[in-house]
């Protein structure tokens, strides 16, 4: 494993901050995972990198960053009703899903054109258009840093909740993700009840949709409104939707009756960030070289050189704005690096 120094990470961060790893690996296959241990006395403590398409790096990290590039598809076992496959952490995301498509396995359609790897997939149990990854996975695989093997944890052992698992608490940093097992259904049961996906079909004049249009149409939508990261720095939803009780909405909803909130349980609703952020004038803000996206005020942007500080202090800024006139704390989605 070749070990690089002082390498940039410019085009391995969807927010396209110049920034340097102090040592820089990739790694190409799981047995490599060996050699970490051996090397880590000398370059240790070790970052992972997937996609970079969630991380806002604040400056150069002081790191060994691993970049996993851990390719591979492999099919576990194939019934008529399903498939189990076995996927590397480093196919990327959407490349996977277009294989499922094309090979007719359903239930990641909803999950087109997020960025990222499959690897980090799970880390934040990746959601979109009312469908996220832990319906689908059965286990994940890793290497251990600290344990210095490889183990693999069950679906109900991860903790999966809204973008949230194991690996952003008691695994954190601790792990490097070789491969995640998928269940997939041979037979289309297309979750199409998300609003926006029912419009989309209905205006690319479908009524029977297969799997490839409601992916066609989840591209549509995401193209529509998602800025691309090859052309506008940014790393997707920055904050969590917020999860407030029933009440906090319902104050919400006397002042403004247009309020959108999604009911999660009998005592909790989830509140669109995006909408909090566009009520509370921030839709298109701009401060320098950062601003709050002009088409979905979740994703703050880099518009050109802006620094990691500059971005976190952009967010600083949303979070007392929202605060200071809903009384909600917005959570960041993105992880922090420096
Ligand atoms: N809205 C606004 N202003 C905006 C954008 C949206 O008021 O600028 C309101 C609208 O009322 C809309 C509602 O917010 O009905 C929800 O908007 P949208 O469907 O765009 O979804 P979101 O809640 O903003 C979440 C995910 C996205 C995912 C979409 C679709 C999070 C943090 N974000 O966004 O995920 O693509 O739903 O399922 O849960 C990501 O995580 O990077 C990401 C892009």
């Amino acid at each position: 494993m070749q070990v690089y120094t002082d390498y940039p990470l410019d085009t391995l961060n969807t927010f396209g901050m110049k920034v340097k790893a102090a040592f820089f690996s990739e790694l190409r296959d799981a047995k490599e995972c060996e050699q970490l241990a051996q090397l880590a006395p000398q370059y240790a403590p070790i970052l992972v990198l997937g996609g970079g398409s969630n991380m806002l790096f604040l400056n150069n990290p002081k790191r060994w960053v691993i970049k996993n590039e851990i390719k591979g598809i492999s099919l576990l076992e194939e019934t008529d009703e399903y498939v189990q496959l076995r996927v590397s952490g480093g196919e990327v995301w959407h490349e996977f899903v277009l294989y499922c498509i094309d090979n007719g396995y359903c239930g990641l359609e909803n999950l087109s054109l997020i960025p990222g790897t499959v690897g980090a997939a799970p880390i934040q149990n990746i959601g979109a258009y009312g469908v996220e990854v832990k319906r689908h996975i059965t286990k994940v695989h890793f290497w251990h840093l600290e344990h210095q093997r490889f183990e693999s944890l069950d679906n109900k052992d991860c903790n999966f909740g809204y973008r949230d698992s194991v690996f952003k608490h008691d695994l954190k940093g601790k792990v490097i993700i070789t491969a995640v097992d998928w269940r997939l259904s041979k037979h289309a049961q297309l979750d199409v009840s998300y609003g926006n996906i029912k419009d989309e079909l209905q205006r690319m004049g479908i009524s029977r949709p297969g799997i490839k249009d409601v992916s066609d149409a989840v591209i549509a939508i995401r193209t529509a409104k998602l800025p691309n990261p090859a052309e506008i720095g940014n790393a997707g939803s920055f904050f969590k939707n917020p999860v407030v009780e029933h009440s906090v909405y319902q104050k919400i909803k006397a002042v403004y009756p247009d309020a959108p909130g999604y009911a999660v349980d009998e005592n909790s609703t989830k509140l669109p960030a995006a909408w909090l952020i566009e009520q509370s004038g921030l839709k298109g803000y701009q401060q320098g070289a950062v601003g709050v996206h002009h088409r979905q005020a979740l994703v703050l942007v880099n518009l050109g050189g802006a620094t990691g500080e500059d971005i976190y202090q952009l967010s600083e800024h949303v979070i007392n704005t929202v605060k200071e006139k809903f009384g909600i704390s917005l959570e960041r989605e993105v992880q922090m690096v420096g």
